[in-house]
């Protein structure tokens, strides 16, 4: 079996950019779990499956028609029964729609083998919130990335007012706080870090300090 590095923790902490270098680094495979959540949430749309359908949803979780297509410039393309959604899936709607299937214990369930399918030689690096509690609980190397609310909101803020939208410092504080405490608390995969994970803050380090401190470990 390949090795497995997990990558958990809360949105806003950098583990996407963080995990797309370490993968790139080492020449390894990468899940984007994010994506399948928020794949499956625009599948439901698209089949007209309603948000309490349970059994529908495991269906299509277990079915999902979807590609990760590497394109000659470095970008992976996501498709979705044929068609290309790479930007499709990233709306604050798809989002909101993801983290409401996210917590149907079911659909977790129909994900699960989904995820595990994409460990692969030479390896796989797991970006998620129970990579390493749920999914890889053998990886060899298991991180919790986090930060500061008040960071997480600083990066959510700029990434908003490039999209040019206009947002409340304070009530994008409130708003993370509070989804923190629900995450931490769900009955479901609760964003907590794995046993014997290696726990980095990123709120006073570049990404690039965080990608060593990760490499360093791999090296190991
Ligand atoms: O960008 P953001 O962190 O909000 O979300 P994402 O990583 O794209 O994932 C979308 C949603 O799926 C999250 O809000 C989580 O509720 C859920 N999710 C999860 O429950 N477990 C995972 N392994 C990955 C995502």
């Amino acid at each position: 079996q390949a090795p497995v590095i997990t990558i958990d923790g809360p949105s806003g902490a950098g583990k996407g950019t963080v995990s797309q270098l370490v993968a790139e680094k080492l020449g390894w495979h990468l899940l984007d779990s994010g994506a399948l959540y928020r794949l499956l949430a625009l599948a439901a749309s698209h089949h007209g499956i309603e948000t309490d359908d349970v059994e529908a949803l495991k269906v299509l979780a277990e079915h999902l028609d979807i590609q990760f297509q590497q394109t000659d410039s470095q970008e992976v393309e996501i498709v979705l029964e044929g068609e290309v959604v790479t930007q499709a899936i990233r709306t604050e709607t798809i989002g909101n729609q993801a983290s409401k299937l996210a917590a149907i214990p079911d659909v977790r369930d129909g994900l699960l083998l989904r995820q595990r399918a994409f460990v692969q030689t030479p390896g796989l690096v797991a970006d998620g919130r129970d990579m390493g509690t749920v999914v890889f609980p053998d990886a060899s190397i298991k991180v919790f990335l986090t930060a500061s609310p008040e960071e997480r909101a600083q990066r959510r803020l700029l990434q908003l007012e490039q999209k040019g939208d206009v947002v409340n410092f304070d009530e994008l504080v409130k708003t993370i706080k509070e989804r923190d405490e629900r995450d931490a608390n769900r009955p479901v995969a609760p964003l907590v870090p794995a046993v014997g994970a290696l726990v980095i803050d990123s709120t006073d380090m570049a990404i690039e300090q965080v990608v060593d401190v990760i490499m360093t470990e791999a090296a190991k």
